[in-house]
């Protein structure tokens, strides 16, 4: 019985302090390392040459050139890969790149009789490395997920290739510099996520004009204010939580008949609510917490029909007695 405690114990402890339950974090030397490799190879930012494919050796025979183009993009990836504690990628050897961990095929959408890649997950992988450029040859995929992984550096220009991409989550990861813009170019863009990252400066105000169901902007190092053209989003949820953002609330926001969920949660904006939140008569969680506004919360948010959770908290908001035809609906 004691020999079983005994074991039972040892047998946690090695649980505990095995490597494939901890994550190894980057110091900031080794991010800085594998962003500046990044750089080092690639050219004009990252941008893909029209010809770049034909300029790659491949010694294996393929059942189609995009099968092809996909083996050149994990191929290349693979060798950006600095750490896999998992060894997720360690079956990606071989032109049978459908067998690949993480990697899905599907029949094209313009042609059924041929298969591609249709879709790569990695998420908590804990790889850690970056995003060749080579990547804007999977133009097959609809979705890519890497969140909870290790990548550092940018996302490259070429991203801009992948025009059939309807999901991108690399959230959670060590990504760096201003706004992704290359995901702007992607037509029907629904989900966009790109939060615990270190990206950083303003948002795009064309980002608001995309035609996107979520977008998870928080916590990054994003200031400066947030676009006029907020109004024109479709997003139905939108994180701008744990930035830099100032200024306004763009009183275009009353223009987002789509939006359920949206949080403002410790930024810098100030100045006055914007009596047009009153408009969004589908919100049902709005979080303005810790912020810098002012004045008093405007009539019109108790027109606010949908509304079951309203955070106001840690900013300077006055005579909030306004607020009760609302806390009574939040019985
Ligand atoms: C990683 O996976 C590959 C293929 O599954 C295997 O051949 C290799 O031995 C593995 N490496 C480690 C370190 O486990
Ligand atoms: C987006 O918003 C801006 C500012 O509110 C407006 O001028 C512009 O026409 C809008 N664009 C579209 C495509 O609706
Ligand atoms: C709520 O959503 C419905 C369906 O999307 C839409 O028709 C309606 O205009 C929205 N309501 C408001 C107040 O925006």
């Amino acid at each position: 019985m004691e020999k079983m405690k005994a074991l039972g114990c040892f047998l946690l402890l090695s649980l505990l302090f095995s490597p494939f339950v901890s994550t190894f974090a980057l110091t900031d030397a080794q991010a800085s390392f594998i962003a500046r490799r990044q750089l080092q190879s690639l050219p004009e930012n990252g941008d893909l040459p029209e010809d770049f494919e034909h300029k790659v050796e491949v010694k294996h025979t393929f059942e189609n050139n995009r099968l092809k183009r996909a083996y050149i993009a994990l191929q290349a990836w693979k060798k950006a890969i600095y750490s896999d504690p998992q060894n997720f990628t360690g079956n990606w050897d071989g032109p049978d790149v459908c067998t690949y961990n993480g990697v899905f095929c599907a029949p094209a959408l313009d042609d059924p009789s041929m298969t591609v890649v249709a879709g790569i997950d990695l998420n908590h992988g804990d790889i850690a490395g970056y995003l060749p450029l080579e990547l804007g040859l999977l133009s097959d995929i609809a979705l890519l997920h890497i969140n909870s992984n290790r990548f550092c550096g940018i996302v490259p220009k070429s991203f801009n290739k992948l025009s059939l991409m309807h999901e991108l989550d690399i959230s959670n990861n060590r990504f760096v510099g201003p706004f992704p813009k290359s995901v702007l170019s992607i037509p029907d863009l629904k989900y966009l996520d790109i939060r615990f990252n270190e990206f950083e400066g303003e948002l795009p105000s064309e980002l608001f004009d995309k035609k996107l169901d979520a977008l998870f902007l928080n916590n990054n190092r994003f200031s400066s204010s947030i676009p006029e053209t907020l109004g024109n989003s479709t997003a139905s949820i939108i994180l701008f939580a744990n930035n830099k953002f100032s200024g306004c609330i763009p009183s275009s926001i009353g223009k987002m008949s789509d939006l359920q969920e949206v949080i403002f949660l410790n930024n810098d904006l100030s100045g006055c609510l914007p009596p047009e939140l009153g408009f969004l008569g589908n919100v049902s969680v709005m979080d303005i917490s810790g912020n810098g506004f002012i004045g008093i919360l405007p009539k019109s948010f108790s027109e606010l029909k949908s509304l079951e959770i309203l955070d106001i908290r840690n900013n300077q908001l006055t005579g909030l007695r306004a607020i009760f035809p609302i806390t009574s609906l939040l019985r």
